[in-house]
């Protein structure tokens, strides 16, 4: 005699659920599909149950997507295997699914599943050579509008790599930043503390903002910058702003936050009467111990200023590490020059030179002069094409710029592209090859301002050697 019936899943058969949810992972079974997305189907898609009186003692859980079904979850206590009622729940299953017209019904089942042949009984077949791939998405559904709210993202992957040359930084906050908080499970067997906040400082243009968003990136957390600027003119005032900003904040599973410029927001306090900022400082003070408190998040603060900082700021067991973003070495720049010059010229061009001829200009620097010489080079061979290429031949400086003033001039109009006789000039340089040549880089050098001033570089070094902690 049968002890046991089927029917449709009531939604007070839960309990049931979770309790064949737990007899099936304590025999070693790790379900493919996860508890909450069972039993979202089980209340939204189709679900069969088998019950012992009122016990649930097994469940199929089936979900349709276009033309295809899929069995999410199948299983029955341990106790009343072998009798029959796996079939009898896929059979149930099916029957609620006919009105679909699915053409198809598949499961995806661990290896270590047992109930092959309630699968095989009911027509299933064990397709072989099948693998399967899963990738978890970095933010979760209930995590998008916090994080629409906060203006943050989640950055391209590729950043990190992209990131020329600054080896010796990326390496240290590779090892100290990225390491435990990717690998936390094994940071924590070794007894390492995962970091929670860090400062970046160095001069203008050398990569402060480049490597937080690159960290995210690598991290695939997603990237939330706080503009103090933007919250001052909130209504609760700015440290009120920041505080709900961070509780904002909290609500994320993970996160890397950016607080760029913060020495506007946590220089030393001082002066009498008190300057208003001093209530934002003892807010921010206050705001990083509750968020170091929180697993999954960095707090990344920039700085082109670290003198500026109040010194109870930088105290130590609020930032795990200060560290110094200098100006690239001769290696960097190098990977600078090989990553902004166009891949089609690259092998003429003499990078050394350019290399040699940076030496003191940032990132931001190398980049400008790159693409202005990318433009000049165009502009040359669009409107000066004869001069363009001799001056690339004999190493003149002929600048597009006064091609263009001597056009002017001469009372001559200044082609528009389209009017150029004779179809697109080929811009072809000295090397045969239509791109900005040496001559074009280093000129465009020559007239690059760098932004940092000696000064400003000698007094780097000076910082390193007081305030940072790596
Ligand atoms: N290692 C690098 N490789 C390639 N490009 C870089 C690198 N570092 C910085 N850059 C480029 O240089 C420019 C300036 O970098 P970034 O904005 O990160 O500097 P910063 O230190 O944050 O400057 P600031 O102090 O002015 O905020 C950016 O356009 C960035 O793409
Ligand atoms: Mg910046």
């Amino acid at each position: 005699m049968t002890t046991w019936r089927i029917r449709d899943f009531h939604p007070s058969d839960l309990d049931g659920i979770l309790h064949l949810w737990g007899a099936m992972t304590a025999s070693g079974i790790e379900p493919v599909y996860s508890l909450s997305e069972v039993l979202a189907s089980c209340q939204a898609d189709y679900a069969a149950v088998a019950l012992h009186g009122d016990d649930v003692i097994g469940a199929a859980v089936a979900r349709a997507a276009h033309e295809q079904g899929w069995i999410v979850f199948l299983a029955t206590l341990p106790e009343w295997r072998s009798r029959g009622i796996g079939t009898a729940l896929l059979s149930a299953l099916e029957h609620r699914m006919a009105p679909l017209g699915l053409t198809k019904l598949s499961a995806l089942m661990p290896d270590t599943e047992t109930r092959v042949d309630a699968f095989l009984n009911r027509g299933f077949k064990d397709v072989k050579n099948l693998r399967f791939f899963e990738r978890q998405i970095p933010v979760q559904r209930a995590e998008l509008g916090p994080l629409a709210q906060l203006g943050g993202r989640v950055l391209p992957r590729d950043l990190w790599e992209n990131v020329a040359g600054m080896r010796r930084e990326k390496q240290l906050l590779e090892r100290r930043l990225v390491l435990p908080l990717a690998e936390a499970e094994l940071a924590d067997e070794f007894g390492v503390v995962p970091p929670r906040a860090v400062v970046l400082f160095g001069p203008p243009g050398t990569g402060k903002t480049t490597f937080a968003k690159a960290i995210a990136s690598r991290l695939e957390w997603p990237f939330v910058e706080v503009f103090p600027s933007r919250l001052a003119g909130d209504s609760e005032g700015l440290a009120g702003a920041l505080r709900r900003t961070f509780t904002e904040i909290a609500e994320l599973e993970h996160a890397v936050v950016f607080l760029d410029e913060v020495e506007e927001i946590a220089s030393h306090r001082a002066g009498d009467p008190p300057s208003p900022m001093q209530g934002v400082t003892n807010e921010l003070l206050k705001i990083i111990p509750a968020f170091r408190e929180q697993s999954g998040r960095l707090l990344v603060c920039a700085t082109n200023f670290i003198r500026a900082l109040d010194s109870a700021f930088l105290r130590h067991g609020r930032f795990d590490y200060v560290v110094p973003i200098g100006l690239p070495d001769a290696e960097a720049r190098s990977a600078m020059w090989q990553r902004f010059i166009p891949e089609a010229v690259l092998g003429n061009v003499d990078v050394d030179q350019l290399v040699a001829r940076t030496e003191g200009f940032s990132p931001a620097d190398i980049e400008f002069a790159a693409r202005s010489a990318s433009q000049r080079a165009l502009e040359k061979a669009v409107y000066a094409p004869d001069g363009g290429a001799s001056a690339a031949a004999d190493g003149g400086a002929t600048a597009a710029a006064d091609g263009w003033a001597s056009a002017a001039a001469d009372g001559g109009e200044v082609p528009a592209v389209s009017d150029l006789a004779g179809g697109r000039p080929t811009g072809t340089g000295a090397n045969g090859r239509r791109g900005p040549s040496t001559e074009d880089y280093l000129e465009a050098i020559a007239e690059t301002k760098t932004t940092v001033s000696e000064e400003v570089a000698a007094a780097f070094l000076e910082d390193i050697e007081q305030l940072a902690r790596v």
